[in-house]
């Protein structure tokens, strides 16, 4: 299994950043080193290249990059088990791309519907980059021979993308039984939990919410996970037993939610511990299992945020490594297309 993920460096990291990718990335890495398995690894990158698709301030992609860094790290991401790196160390993305643009089709990109969304009226004025994010994906993956991407589900069509473009690329390039390419599987984790504000359960834990009070930052000490999670908006009902009973209740769903998450628990088992309590009871037992998962991470995350020397080793590490990883796949790629190198 060779696992490869990408996740755009943004500052303000959160419960949901948590919750919904990097956890995952912990558990893959983790479940990796305990197979056992010969030649199998997880490679994760800061996909800093795609952050100039749409209008960027070059000091804050700086910042998140290195604040993407530390919380991968203190989250559990273990520079020594994957492969940890940014993109912009490592050309031959860039360069496998230019190659991919070749073989990847007008017609395809143009149904991709991130495109769509992020362009939105303004199609005449968006950037090429952003029409060709899908090819650079393409190429994030292929580069490294990927065999199982894990996505979240607005991602899924990118990756599919991924898999026309190499089948097409085989297709045109290669004998049949030398192809280039590895066809990469989706992988949606099983537990990605969508986590909503803490004060409006319809609205996704955002970075860019104007409320602190919406959101636990990973950077939140226990006091302030616990004030956060007194204050978050809840009702006047004691919860149900039965998660039917959530229904229609937003907040207190979210709150719930995020209980299981962190305790690895179902809905359904932490209804059976707290239906009939009110949120006086739940809250206190929310904000506890909050504070006692994430005071070390945030311990971690604020004393490698301020350490610059140890995120720019890890880094360059990790670059050194993908370089490697990557580079017979990038040669053959030339070589298909008949490239003279050499
Ligand atoms: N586009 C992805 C996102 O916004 C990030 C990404 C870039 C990625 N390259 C990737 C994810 C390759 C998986 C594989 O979430």
């Amino acid at each position: 299994m060779r696992v490869v993920s990408g996740i755009q460096p943004t500052g303000n990291l959160h419960l949901g950043n948590y919750l919904g990718a990097i956890r995952n990335w912990v558990k893959m890495q983790d479940d990796i080193a305990a197979s056992g398995e010969e030649g199998s690894e997880c490679l994760f990158f800061l996909a800093d290249l795609h952050a100039i698709s749409m209008p960027h301030d070059p000091a804050e992609l700086k910042a998140g990059t290195l604040e993407m860094v530390a919380a991968l790290v203190a989250c559990g991401i273990d520079p020594n088990k994957s492969v940890l790196f940014n993109q912009a160390q490592v050309p031959a993305h860039t360069e496998l791309q230019w190659l991919l643009t070749g073989t990847a089709r007008m017609g395809w990109l143009n149904r991709m519907t991130q495109f769509k969304d992020k362009s939105g009226k303004n199609r005449e004025g968006a950037s090429i980059a952003l029409f060709s994010y899908p090819v650079l994906q393409a190429a994030d993956v292929l580069l490294y021979q990927a065999t199982h991407v894990p996505v979240g589900d607005d991602q899924k069509q990118h990756l599919e993308l991924a898999r026309d473009i190499a089948q097409k690329f085989n297709n045109d390039f290669c004998e049949e039984d030398t192809p280039v390419f590895t066809l990469p599987e989706p992988y949606i984790p099983p537990q990605a939990a969508r986590i909503m504000s803490l004060r409006d359960g319809s609205a996704k834990m955002s970075k860019s919410d104007p409320s602190e009070m919406s959101r636990i930052n990973l950077s939140d000490d226990a006091d302030m996970i616990m004030k956060k999670v007194k204050k978050a908006k809840s009702d006047a009902d004691a919860l149900p037993s039965e998660k039917a009973g959530l229904e229609g209740r937003p907040e207190a769903l979210n709150l719930v939610t995020i209980y299981a998450a962190i305790t690895g628990e179902s809905v359904q088992t932490v209804l059976g511990e707290f239906g009939g309590e009110g949120f006086g009871k739940f809250k206190p037992a929310l904000g506890e299992v909050l504070a006692e998962t994430l005071a070390p991470i945030s311990a971690r995350f604020r004393d490698l945020k301020s350490d610059r020397e140890s995120l720019d080793a890890i880094l360059a590490r990790g670059a050194a490594k993908a370089r490697e990883r990557g580079a017979d796949t990038l040669d053959n790629a030339y070589k298909a297309l008949g490239f003279v190198r050499g």
